[in-house]
């Protein structure tokens, strides 16, 4: 019998992500952190995170978890990321996996005004499925997910990972459509890529002030 659910579509897509981080980035910002999987992902590049997560319980079950040597710092926060005090111009890096659906879109601006020159928005967002347009992806995303599950659980029998605690989780109420027209309006110049495992993949690079 296979598990609960052990193919973690969000964890997947860490090194597409990774791959969009500018060379000599300083200072990053997660938001929505969870159990930090990501922010430390981004520490181990030797990059200073801020990771931040209105849930106590992912927030304490994070700072249980160990960072790889030299990596960068990570400062959990329990906050509300529509609330917190963000830097302007400071972060090389923000990233939202699979967290922006759970604030108002336009909280982008917030992100907008907080990344520093060069610096990079990436969201992995969840958006609510139109059909007929995405069926054809979803249809193949279901035997591919079926797949992953089998390969993820192959390999956690041989690994025996340590569970954390399971992050929040929320329904997307905006389509692609609706997120691609309200991105056009925010973040003028950004790229979003459906993916398969039912998450888009947001750039945005502020070349402003470069
Ligand atoms: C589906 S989980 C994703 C967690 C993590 N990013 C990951 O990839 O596993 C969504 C996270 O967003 C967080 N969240 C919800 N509202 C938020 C807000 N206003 N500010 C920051 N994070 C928020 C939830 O507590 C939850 O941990």
């Amino acid at each position: 019998m296979l598990g609960p659910v052990p193919f973690n579509h969000n964890n997947h897509y860490h090194s597409l992500l990774l791959r969009q981080v500018p060379a000599g980035a300083r200072r990053a910002l997660d938001v929505g952190c969870g159990t930090g999987a990501f922010a430390r992902r981004l520490a181990a590049r030797g990059i200073d995170v801020d990771a931040v997560d209105p849930s106590a319980e992912v927030i304490r079950s994070a700072r249980q978890q160990p960072l790889p040597p030299n990596a960068g710092a990570v400062h959990y926060q329990q906050a509300d990321a529509t609330q917190v005090d963000l830097p302007e111009g400071h972060y090389d890096v923000i990233s939202c996996l699979a967290s922006l659906h759970h604030m108002p879109f336009d909280t982008v601006s917030r992100f907008r005004a907080a990344l520093s020159p060069g610096g990079v928005l990436l969201v992995l967002g969840c958006f609510r499925e139109e059909w007929p347009t995405d069926a054809p992806m979803t249809l193949l995303a279901v035997p591919a997910n079926a797949v992953m599950r089998v390969a993820t659980w192959a390999k956690e029998q041989a690994t025996r990972p340590q569970r954390t605690v399971k992050a929040p989780v929320s329904a997307a109420d905006m389509t692609l459509r609706e997120i691609r027209s309200s991105a056009a309006e925010l973040l003028p110049g950004n790229t979003i890529r459906r993916l398969l495992f039912w998450r888009y993949l947001l750039v945005f690079r502020n070349n402003a002030g470069r």
